[in-house]
């Protein structure tokens, strides 16, 4: 097994990760976590026919190992610590997650199972069975409680995974004890609250710097081709700019009329292009959007048709709104912005979009206010 810290010391060699004591500290935590759980066998996974079965009525159920809740602001490098881990760390049976796409899929499941035991029944120790199978260590990335529907649901589920013997790693930005609290039902909540208290062992990262800030390394913000690993990338700049605020669909109302948006969450919106270049939308709507949302996500930018003057069109105007207005666009697209509409069949017009395109690429573009 090739522990956390010799990871971690390999990349500060090579110069990816700076050397950090703050860091470091943790890194030797994930390394004990490492040891213990490669030795450690839930219950609910020990080996199935006669001899697991036997061994589970005669052994006492051996104590887990305790999770770790790493806890800190922004930039610090608990998701990388943690991705770290789960890297290296020899359980099989593992799932490392954003904690809304595990919500998302948990309240799918939820209301299937709801629907199979009827009216009265629980899902939740099915549910709970489920998800230790497929796996006994669950890593989270933001790990939050938004409200109470999450609170009631997740301290049921989690208070029967501890009993099954799963383990949880998680980062967050809020300590456990501040999690869901200050809210209307936060009481309700505060047994759940010990429960992680006792399963996880809280550690701060004070990391000595924001890493995200000065970061050498360029984020591409225009991506190629439209790939599922490309959109892949898109998810996690969505989650990373929603900042923690679920995924919902949102109306617009522009001069008297609906635009929808399927994907929005805080101040960022995901479109297919199609849905917003290929369909009666005006300028209007672009700049109900852009005032609307910081961060713009489009998918499968196609190479124009130069027949279709109105998409190009329609795209040229989108590019000039959401310029004016600061906009951070990310896509993913067929190819480069430079060749989507072919040299011989270019209009003069679009020759300001490129331009303009080519600034939006820019690291600091949306981020701080532009220099009018
Ligand atoms: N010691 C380090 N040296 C260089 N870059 C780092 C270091 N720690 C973290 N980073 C980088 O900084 C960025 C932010 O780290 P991340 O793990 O996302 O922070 P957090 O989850 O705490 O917000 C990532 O790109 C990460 O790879
Ligand atoms: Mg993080």
């Amino acid at each position: 097994m090739n522990l956390p810290s010799a990871v971690y010391q390999e990349r500060v060699k090579a110069e990816t990760l700076k050397q950090d004591a703050a860091q470091q500290k943790i890194v030797f935590m994930l390394d004990q976590l490492c040891k213990s759980l490669a030795t450690y066998q839930p219950a609910v996974h020990s080996a199935g026919g006669m001899f697991g079965a036997l061994k589970s009525i005669w052994q006492k159920p051996i104590q887990p190992p305790k999770g770790l809740y790493l806890v800190g602001s922004v930039g610090r490098g608990k998701s990388m610590l943690m991705d770290l881990f789960y890297a290296q760390v020899p359980v099989q049976y593992k799932i490392r997650t954003h904690f809304h796409i595990f919500m998302q899929e948990t309240y799918k499941r939820f209301h299937v199972l709801k629907q199979q035991s009827g009216k009265g029944g629980d899902p939740i120790p099915t549910l709970a069975r489920e998800l230790a199978q497929k796996a006994w260590l669950l890593c989270f990335d933001e790990f939050q409680i938004n409200d109470i529907a999450d609170a009631v649901l997740l301290g049921r589920l989690f208070e029967q995974l501890f009993a099954l013997g799963v383990v949880v790693v998680a980062t967050s930005n809020v300590r456990i004890e501040n999690l869901f609290q200050n809210r209307p039902g936060a009481d309700a909540f505060k047994p759940f609250i010990k429960i992680l208290s006792q399963q996880m062992n809280e550690v701060e990262l004070n990391a000595a710097q924001d890493y995200r800030l000065g970061r050498s390394e360029n984020e591409q913000r225009w991506l190629i081709p439209c790939t599922m690993h490309n959109k892949e990338q898109l998810d996690h700049v969505f989650l990373r700019e929603s900042h923690g605020v679920p995924e919902k669909e949102e109306m617009l109302l522009v001069m008297g009329r609906k635009l929808n948006i399927p994907h929005a969450a805080g101040d960022v919106a995901r479109f297919k292009f199609a849905d917003l270049c290929d369909v009666a939308l005006g300028v209007g709507d672009y700049l109900a959007l852009a005032q609307r949302f910081k961060t713009i996500i489009l998918d499968d930018i196609p190479v124009f048709n130069p027949e279709n003057v109105n998409v190009i069109e329609r795209f040229t105007m989108l590019i000039d709104v959401l310029y004016e207005q600061n906009v951070k666009l990310y896509v993913s697209a067929e190819t480069d912005f430079e060749h989507i509409y072919r040299k011989e069949d270019r209009r003069s017009f679009f020759e300001r979009t490129i331009s303009r395109l080519n600034e939006m690429q820019g690291q600091n573009w949306g981020n701080v206010a532009r220099a009018v």
